[in-house]
């Protein structure tokens, strides 16, 4: 840190994004829940083509996008009342950047963050970088939200919550009725429900717009559309929330999402089944691993994401992190102490998975002897 960094940022902790291997660097890469199938093939063509006109920016509002989007949500929204249009969809550079931006919007000093103690770690370090207090709420003994804690909590004033839903590390989902709860009992604060992972089995709570004004529901083409690497994410939410997400994007970057990703974006909208299909291939690999993991005696918690959370009772987190790591296979542990002796397992393709569980078998094995 330079003497000439302000005050403001000194003491700001930033967020450790999972480790990506050198190039050459030949690895089974279960880090950071990417998914193991490659875009299709007509989204490399669109990009392909729409770098041809990198001479000139981006359309700032992403129109087309932004259509393409609200079209295919309002089949998720189905009967709900909800029907979408572009003014309800806000996009950016990947959902960080959607979460980014909401902190900045709607918490300050007068309205502190709320979200659980076991969650995304980014949450924390958009808190201290906007100056905002944050409460973690625990998580219950079974690793489930209760929506309860969030409703007692803006009862105590006006509060940011934010839940992922499911969430993560835990892969654990609420559902829409949980979700339903804490709207009801939130109606005078901004809640973002982060559905990084929604494709992968969870209840996506887009119906739900028909019926809170508070609601923004935050999105991305990172892990079930194979586009971790063109950084996209999405908001859906009442058009108010919209512009006040538009007017902390255009203060800062308004061409967030570059001519190659938009058309990344709008290809792979055009061959959602392609994806889908991915997502039940991806979820019928989690629970055949699930029931794996379990055979060697560790503890799995219920998964609705396109990654495990798991432990061994006798074998420490950091302990069976570095028995993988020796043999090619990187997996994602935490350091707080609710969660250490966990580990984050992202679905990979069968055979990857096949040799993690060969890899943990020995490791597991060696370490009993
Ligand atoms: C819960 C959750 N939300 C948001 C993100 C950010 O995803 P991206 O910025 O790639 O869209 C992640 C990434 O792993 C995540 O786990």
């Amino acid at each position: 840190m330079s003497r000439f960094l302000t005050e403001r940022y000194s003491g700001l902790e930033a967020y450790v994004p999972g480790e990506q291997p050198k190039a050459g660097q030949k690895v089974i890469k279960l880090n950071t829940n990417e998914s193991p199938f490659p875009p299709a093939p007509g989204v490399l063509e669109a990009a392909r083509e729409a770098a041809g006109k990198l001479n000139l920016y981006p359309d700032p509002d992403q129109n087309a996008l932004k259509e393409a989007i609200a079209r295919s949500l309002r089949e998720e929204a189905g009967d709900s009342g909800f029907v979408p249009g572009p003014e309800n969809i806000f996009v950016s550079n990947g959902s960080d950047d959607i979460l980014n931006f909401a902190f900045g919007a709607f918490s300050d000093k007068d309205v502190p963050a709320v979200f659980p103690d076991v969650t995304y770690g980014f949450y924390k370090v958009f808190a201290d970088l906007y100056g905002t207090p944050y409460r973690t709420i625990p998580l219950k003994d079974d690793w489930t939200v209760d929506p309860e804690d969030y409703i007692s909590e803006c009862a105590r004033g006006r509060r940011f919550v934010v839940i992922a839903e499911p969430n993560a590390p835990t892969g654990i989902a609420l559902g829409r009725d949980g979700i339903r709860k804490l709207l009801d009992g939130c109606r005078g604060n901004v809640v973002v429900v982060d559905e990084a992972y929604v494709d992968f089995g969870g209840e996506t709570s887009v119906g739900l717009l028909a019926e809170y004004d508070n609601l923004i529901i935050s999105r991305t083409f990172s892990k079930s559309y194979s586009l971790a690497g063109a950084r996209l994410g999405f908001a859906v939410a009442p058009e108010a929330l919209i512009k006040d997400l538009d007017l902390i994007k255009y203060s800062t970057n308004p061409y967030s999402v570059n001519r190659m990703t938009e058309a990344a974006g709008l290809a792979a909208l055009a061959e959602k089944e392609y994806y889908m299909a991915n997502c039940g291939r991806i979820a019928a690999t989690r629970e055949r691993i699930r029931g794996e993991l379990e055979a060697l005696g560790m503890e799995v918690l219920p998964s609705r994401t396109n990654f495990l959370f798991a432990r061994h009772p006798e074998a420490p987190g950091a302990e069976l992190a570095q028995a993988l790591r020796e043999r090619g296979i990187i997996v994602r542990i935490f350091g707080s102490e609710r969660i250490k002796d966990f580990l984050r397992i992202t679905i990979g393709t069968d055979e990857e998975m096949d040799a993690l569980v060969k890899a943990l078998n020995e490791a597991l094995t060696g370490e009993r002897r």
